[in-house]
């Protein structure tokens, strides 16, 4: 039996739609037939404080049915989050389940977000670390020092989201060019409550402490000038997955243009989705393949039960390739991403699981 953890809502809404033709259940059921395995669908919430049970729906295959009913947690279970989970209690639940060999594929916590951490990972890396924009935790001393040696330069919270509270800052020759995307969750789909300011010299310091009042939850970093499509400077969505044979795939990409006057390529910040075809990117593919490529399999050593990573890169004017960040709740939209690879990396588990106990 294959384990689908979900959010509660999901499940809930699974429960009053499963027999839908497009339901989350029907999707997995068509790979539980073809793969001849039982299917549990649960809430990682409601696995018992012994770890042992968990009210779930069944599926059997030879009987063809689903049932409502309480049963031992299997031992491959794929998450299906879209969001990093933040919760201690839930956090212990699954490293004690890790402890006791149940995979939780996929589990997002909360601290594979935090950018800083990983902008140093990779930089602690040879074969990465040109190709990893200098990064530093904010201060004011390092703002300055940044600012000098790059005259352009991004603040981003550290643990960041959506092209959300970013300030990009660049020196020219009597001032200071600020522009800063809203940090309300609120803010999306347009690039114009960017906010746009030229301030003094003198004036740097005053900015920054009315704008950072906690400056060690941002990090400050060099600007990169991305190579730009119809003078709008583009970025690189690829999402890498663990696939059926235990080998990280990139399974999609895709090119964010920023919008005409926004320079951040974010869609919830005006950007907009294109095609690798329409920008003339074929001999950058292998490229970006490998790259992305050794990027998970260097996360993947520190957070093992990670299958798959939503990787921002970005192309420079001089055609160098340049990690922007990871993202550990991609979203993806083909069903071979959603629903056929991340079925086929935990029926690699599963029979793996299985032949230790034949
Ligand atoms: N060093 C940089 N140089 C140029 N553009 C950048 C840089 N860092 C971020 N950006 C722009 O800002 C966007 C958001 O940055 P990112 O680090 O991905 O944070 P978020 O988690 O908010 O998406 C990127 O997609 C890119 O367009
Ligand atoms: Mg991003």
């Amino acid at each position: 039996m294959i384990g689908i953890s979900m959010p509660s809502v999901t499940l809930n809404h699974e429960l009053k739609h499963c027999y839908e033709n497009n339901s989350i259940f029907n999707q997995y059921k068509i790979l539980a037939k073809k793969y001849q395995v039982d299917l549990c669908m649960f809430s990682f919430r409601q696995i018992s404080t012994n770890l042992k049970r968990v009210d779930a729906l069944v599926y059997s295959c030879m009987q063809d049915n689903l049932i409502r009913k309480t049963v031992a947690l299997p031992r491959v279970n794929i998450v299906r989050n879209t969001r990093y989970v933040l919760d201690q209690g839930q956090i212990n639940k699954f490293e004690r389940l890790r402890d006791q060999d149940i995979h939780f594929i996929n589990f997002p916590l909360y601290r594979q977000a935090n950018k800083l951490q990983n902008y140093e990972l990779l930089q602690s890396h040879d074969q990465f670390k040109n190709h990893v924009p200098p990064t530093k935790r904010l201060s004011f001393e390092q703002l300055n020092s940044f600012i000098r040696q790059y005259g352009k330069v991004v603040i981003k919270p550290i643990y960041g989201s959506k092209g959300r509270g970013i300030t990009i800052i660049e020196k020219d020759q009597v001032q200071y060019q600020i522009c800063q995307t809203p940090s309300g969750k609120n803010a999306f789909r347009n690039s114009r409550n960017q906010k746009m300011v030229s301030i003094p010299y003198s004036q740097l310091k005053k900015f920054y402490h009315e704008n950072f009042r906690n400056p060690a939850s941002f990090l400050v970093q060099q600007w990169i000038p991305f190579k730009e499509f119809n003078g709008r400077p583009f970025d690189i969505r690829a999402v890498v997955q663990k696939n059926g044979k235990n080998k990280w795939q990139l399974t999609s990409r895709v090119a964010r243009v920023a919008n005409k006057k926004g320079q951040i390529t974010n869609l919830s910040q005006g950007g907009e989705m294109v095609s690798f075809s329409i920008l003339h990117l074929e001999k950058y593919y292998m490229d970006i393949r490998e790259f992305c490529l050794e990027i998970a399999q260097t996360f993947a050593k520190l957070y093992p039960w990670t299958a798959e990573m939503g990787i921002d890169l970005a192309i420079d004017k001089n055609g160098k390739l340049w990690y922007i960040e990871t993202n550990f709740c991609p979203e993806k939209t083909r069903w071979a991403t959603i629903y056929k690879t991340p079925f086929e990396y935990a029926y690699y588990l599963y029979t793996r699981d299985l032949n230790i106990y034949l």
